[in-house]
C-alpha cells in the first residue's frame, strides 16, 4: 500500500478501532478489509448468488491502491455497530421551541457519528417579534445559532472530529443585517460556516440598483425594504474582513433539485458542496486523479480506461453505502433512501496538472477540468442507470425531474468535496484546489525544523540538477516560487500555488467543475491580504455570471487562527 507515514499517523490516530485503553485493535490494512467487506455485502440484497467476495476484493484494491476513498465516516464506521457512513446532512429548523431543540438534539446525534449538519434558519421569526404562548419576545435566528454552536462545542464528536455546521439565512429575512456580521467577532459561532441564501430577485435588484422586500417568515408580511446593492456591499465587506459569510444561490440549488415535490432545498452541508432536502443525507467519495495518469512518449496523460473503470466501481460502492448505512433518525433513513443521492468527485486535480506540465491558472488547465469532470459525470450517470436496471430506480424517480428519461438509481451522482482528510490519506492536493504551498517548515520534537517539500517539485528540480536545501528555504520564506531566483521560468509557470492564482482563475476553475457536477463544488477563492473589497465584489459577481452555486472567499491573514500559513519560519 502506497500510504505515507503521515497518512498512516492520521489513520491510526482517528480511524482505527480501539480498545478501552485506547490501543488500536486493527491495522490500516484491517481497516480497508473491514470497509470493503461491509460495503460489498450489500450486493447480496439484489442477487443471492452475487459474488460478494469478488466485489469486496475490487473495493479493497480500489481503496488500497488509493484510486478512490469514501468520505471519513465510511472509513471510520463501516462494519462497526454505529454504522453511520455519511458526511453530509441537512436538518429542518421549524419556528417553535420543540422544533428548534429537536434539531439541536438531532445534530448532536449526527456529530457524534462523524457527520456534519446544515441548517436554514430562515423559518424562524425575527428577533423582537411576539411569542404567542408567553407574550414574550422572540430571540431570533442568530441567538438560536449560538445555542446550536454551544451544543456542538460540547459534543466534539466523541474525540474523532469536531462537529461542523452550515448556517444559512435568506437574504430577505428581516434579521439579515445582523446575520451578515454575526461572525465578525471571530470567537463567536466558531462551529459554523455561514452563508447568505441569495435569490435571483435579489441579484437583479443588485444589478439595477433597486431595493427588495424583507418578509417575516411567520406572518408572511413585508416588514421593510432594503437597498440590494447596500446589502451586497455589506456581505462583501464582512467577507473581506473575516472570510464570512459565503453566499449560495438558492434558486440555482432549486433549479437543479431533482425532487421538487418533496419541498425546497434550503441548505447545504457544512462545506457547501452538497445541497440537500430537509432530513436528507448524502455520502461522498473521491477519485484520486494522480493514480489515473499513465506515461506516453515520456509525458503524463490521463488514463481514461482506468478512470472509467474506477468511476463505475466507485458508483457501485457509493450506492452500496446507502444500502448498509445506519441512519441516526427514522426521518433521515426514509428521506435518504427515497432519493439515494451520492456524491462522487475528484481529488489531486492540481497535482495531476503538475505532472502534465499544465498551469492551474490557464485555459488549458480549465479545459482539463472540464474534460475530467465531464467523464466522471457521464460515466457516473451511465453506471447509475446500469445499477437501476438490476436494483431499480430511486423510489421517487416517477415524480422526479428524471421521469421522462432512463431510470437511474441515484437522484444525484456527482459532488466535489474538500477532501480535507482524504487528500492527506492519499497524499495528494486536496479536491480541486491549487497546491497551497510547495515547501513549508514542520516543527518536530526538540525544536528541530524540517523542510517539507512537494514531491513533484522536488523530482523536477532534482532531474534538472537544481535542487538544494537553500532553494527550498527561499521558497518557504517567500511562500511561492514566483520570485525566487534560480528557478527557470517554465517551472515557475507550472508550479503555481494558491496565492499565485488570481481570484478570477479560481472562479473560472470552480465554474468549469460546476458545469459537470450535479451537486456543488467545494472551493475557496484565495485573496492576498492586500486585496480590495471591490475585488471581492467582482468575484462574487463573476461566480454568479459563470453559473457557480455559491462562493467562499478567504483573504490571507484575515482570521487569527488561520489553518494554513505561508511564509515565515516559525
Ligand atoms: O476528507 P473527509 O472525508 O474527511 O471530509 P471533507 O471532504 O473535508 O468534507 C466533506 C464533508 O464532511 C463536509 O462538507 C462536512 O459535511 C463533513 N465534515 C464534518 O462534518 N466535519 C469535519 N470536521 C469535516 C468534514
Amino acid at each position: 500500500m502506497a500510504i505515507s507515514e503521515n497518512a498512516r499517523a492520521v489513520l491510526e490516530k482517528r480511524y482505527l478501532i480501539r480498545d478501552e485503553k485506547g490501543e488500536p485493535t486493527e491495522t490500516v490494512d484491517d481497516l480497508f478489509h473491514r470497509v470493503a467487506n461491509a460495503i460489498a455485502a450489500a450486493d447480496a440484497a439484489f442477487d443471492p448468488k452475487a459474488d460478494v467476495a469478488a466485489t469486496a476484493s475490487r473495493f479493497y484494491n480500489m481503496m488500497t491502491g488509493l484510486d478512490f476513498l469514501p468520505n471519513s465516516p465510511t472509513l471510520m464506521n463501516a462494519g462497526r455497530p454505529l454504522g453511520q457512513l455519511s458526511a453530509c446532512f441537512v436538518l429542518p429548523v421549524g419556528d417553535s421551541m420543540e422544533e428548534i431543540f429537536d434539531a439541536i438534539k438531532n445534530a448532536a446525534l449526527i456529530h457524534k457519528s462523524g457527520g456534519g449538519t446544515g441548517f436554514s434558519f430562515s423559518r424562524l421569526r425575527p428577533r423582537g417579534s411576539t411569542v404567542n404562548s408567553t407574550g414574550g419576545v422572540a430571540s431570533g435566528p442568530i441567538s438560536f445559532m449560538k445555542v446550536f454552536n454551544a451544543a456542538t462545542e460540547a459534543v466534539k464528536q466523541g474525540g474523532t472530529r469536531r462537529g461542523a455546521n452550515m448556517g444559512i439565512l435568506r437574504v430577505d429575512h428581516p434579521d439579515i443585517l445582523d446575520f451578515i456580521t454575526c461572525k465578525n467577532d471571530t470567537k463567536e459561532i466558531t462551529n459554523f460556516n455561514i452563508s447568505v441564501g441569495i435569490t435571483e430577485k435579489f441579484m437583479q435588484a443588485v444589478e439595477n440598483g433597486g431595493s427588495y422586500e424583507l418578509v417575516d417568515p411567520a406572518t408572511h408580511k413585508v416588514t421593510g425594504t432594503l437597498n440590494a446593492r447596500e446589502v451586497f456591499e455589506k456581505i462583501v465587506s464582512s467577507a473581506w474582513q473575516t472570510g464570512e459569510p459565503g453566499i449560495i444561490f438558492l434558486d440555482r440549488l432549486n433549479r437543479d433539485n431533482p425532487c421538487p415535490q418533496q419541498g425546497e432545498i434550503e441548505s447545504t452541508n457544512p462545506c457547501g458542496e452538497q445541497p440537500l432536502l430537509p432530513y436528507e443525507a448524502c455520502n461522498l467519495g473521491s477519485i484520486n486523479l494522480v493514480t489515473h495518469l499513465k506515461e506516453e512518449d515520456g509525458r503524463w496523460v490521463l488514463d481514461k480506461d482506468k478512470l472509467t473503470a474506477t468511476i463505475r466501481t466507485a458508483v457501485h460502492f457509493l450506492d452500496n453505502v446507502i444500502e448498509v448505512n445506519k441512519y441516526p433518525l427514522p426521518e433521515i433513513d426514509a428521506m435518504t433512501r427515497s432519493t439515494r443521492k451520492i456524491g462522487l468527485g475528484v481529488m489531486g486535480f492540481a497535482d495531476m496538472l503538475l505532472y502534465m506540465g499544465i498551469p492551474y491558472n490557464s485555459d488549458q488547465g480549465v479545459a482539463m477540468a472540464r474534460e475530467v469532470m465531464e467523464l466522471v459525470n457521464t460515466i457516473g450517470h451511465e453506471e447509475s442507470q446500469a445499477l437501476a436496471q438490476v436494483r431499480g430506480a430511486f423510489p421517487l424517480f416517477d415524480e422526479s425531474t428524471y421521469r421522462n428519461g432512463k431510470p437511474i438509481r441515484n437522484a444525484t451522482v456527482t459532488t466535489i468535496a474538500p477532501t480535507g482528510t482524504l487528500s492527506i490519506i492519499a497524499g495528494v492536493s486536496s479536491g480541486v484546489e491549487p497546491v497551497f504551498a510547495y515547501a513549508y517548515i514542520r516543527n518536530v520534537m526538540d525544536n528541530t525544523h524540517l523542510i517539507e517539500t512537494n514531491q513533484i517539485l522536488k523530482n523536477v528540480l532534482l532531474s534538472r540538477g537544481l535542487y538544494s536545501e537553500e532553494l527550498m528555504r527561499k521558497i518557504v520564506e517567500q511562500g511561492s516560487l514566483a520570485h525566487v531566483d534560480g528557478i527557470p521560468e517554465d517551472i515557475k509557470r507550472v508550479f503555481v500555488c494558491a496565492h499565485d492564482v488570481s481570484p478570477i482563475w479560481h472562479v473560472k476553475m470552480q465554474a468549469a467543475f460546476q458545469a459537470y457536477t450535479d451537486n456543488a463544488v467545494s472551493k475557496t477563492v484565495n485573496f492576498p491580504n492586500s486585496a480590495t473589497k471591490e475585488e471581492v465584489a467582482e468575484v462574487y459577481t463573476l461566480a454568479y455570471k459563470l453559473g457557480c452555486k455559491g462562493t467562499t472567499i478567504y483573504r490571507d491573514g484575515s482570521r487569527d487562527e488561520q489553518v494554513l500559513n505561508i511564509g515565515k519560519v516559525n
